[in-house]
């Protein structure tokens, strides 16, 4: 099994837990600072947390534990709020951490060169979720649909290129990529939600404007173009990635995640994954 399938199977696990617990269970109220519910649910039973990071790139290693990680700057982001696909707004919160470029770059300070940049930063955490961050998002200048996808939280389930899930005991994510979508379809789809569309909330014209969706789709259906001349770009004061060990100024406890990733152009939840582990690019 490779690590992409696992990727997939992963997250699609995730995404279909979410939906059971959130039906069946109900959810902890204490618990407004992510989606990821069924990883708090798993930590009432088994007490997870991550007290420390292996970092590793092009062969290089480095471990690292939560007191290492306050030696670096402190980096803050500040009154973020993240959307879950199913419960809506989130909460906002003020998260202080390591940038994460700054910790990639004590274990490998060319990892911002050029040639690097058809490569990934894949996160995983303990409870075994997967966070992928592609090169340019983090050290290039991320712009066009693409990035929009990953921002409004599409990657969540149907992957990271658009390549569809296909996990055994669930029903597959269409893939998305080269398929020649219709921009009126797919709107429709998005907007309506619910059962139209795998028990998501609708996406609102706030939350996704139809010029957004028209970015996307351009380039679901031309990955090899070139990304327009006046694509999208995100907001130079929204790039901070961070792995965040104080929420609003407290240490973080159990359900919080010690080692939390954020990532502040980030509109949807998608990539916010608590108890990160280890950080590999490749
Ligand atoms: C929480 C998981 C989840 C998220 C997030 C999500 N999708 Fe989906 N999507 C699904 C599933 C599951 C299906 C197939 C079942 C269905 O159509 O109801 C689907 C179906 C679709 C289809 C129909 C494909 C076809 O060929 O029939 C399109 C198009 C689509 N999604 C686009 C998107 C876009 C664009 C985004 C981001 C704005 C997105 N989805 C976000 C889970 C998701």
């Amino acid at each position: 099994m490779n690590n992409s399938f696992r990727l997939k199977n992963n997250r699609f696990i995730q995404a279909y837990s979410l939906i059971i617990v959130i039906t069946f269970l109900g959810c902890n109220s204490s618990s407004q600072n992510s989606d990821s519910t069924i990883a708090e649910h798993e930590n009432e039973k088994s007490n997870l947390v991550s007290n420390e990071i292996t970092v590793i790139i092009n062969g290089h290693s480095k471990n690292y534990s939560l007191n290492d990680l306050k030696k670096f700057r402190e980096t803050k982001i500040k009154n973020y709020e993240a959307i879950g696909g199913m419960k809506g707004p989130l909460g906002v919160n003020t998260w202080t951490g390591v940038s994460l470029i700054e910790l990639l770059m004590d274990v490998d300070p060319s990892v911002n060169d050029q040639n690097n940049s058809d490569k990934q930063i894949v996160l995983t955490s303990i409870d075994d979720w997967f966070a992928v961050i592609k090169w340019p998002e983090l050290f290039g200048e991320p712009r066009g649909g693409e990035v929009l996808y990953n921002i409004v939280g599409c990657n969540e389930c149907h992957g990271i290129n658009g390549e569809g899930t296909a996990p055994a005991d669930h029903p597959p994510t269409p893939e998305l990529i080269n398929q020649n979508y219709d921009l009126k379809d797919v709107m429709e789809i998005l907007r309506l939600g619910e059962e139209s569309h795998a028990n998501i909330n609708p996406f609102t014209p706030d939350q996704l404007s139809e010029s957004e969706l028209q970015e996307i789709l351009y380039w679901l259906n031309n990955p090899k173009a070139p990304v327009p001349e006046n694509a999208f770009k995100v907001d130079p004061t929204k790039r901070k990635v961070i792995l965040a060990y104080e929420m609003n100024g407290n240490k973080m406890t159990g359900a919080d995640g010690l080692i939390q990733l954020i990532v502040e152009m980030d509109e949807f939840s998608s990539r916010y994954s608590h108890w990160v582990s280890r950080i590999e690019v490749k």
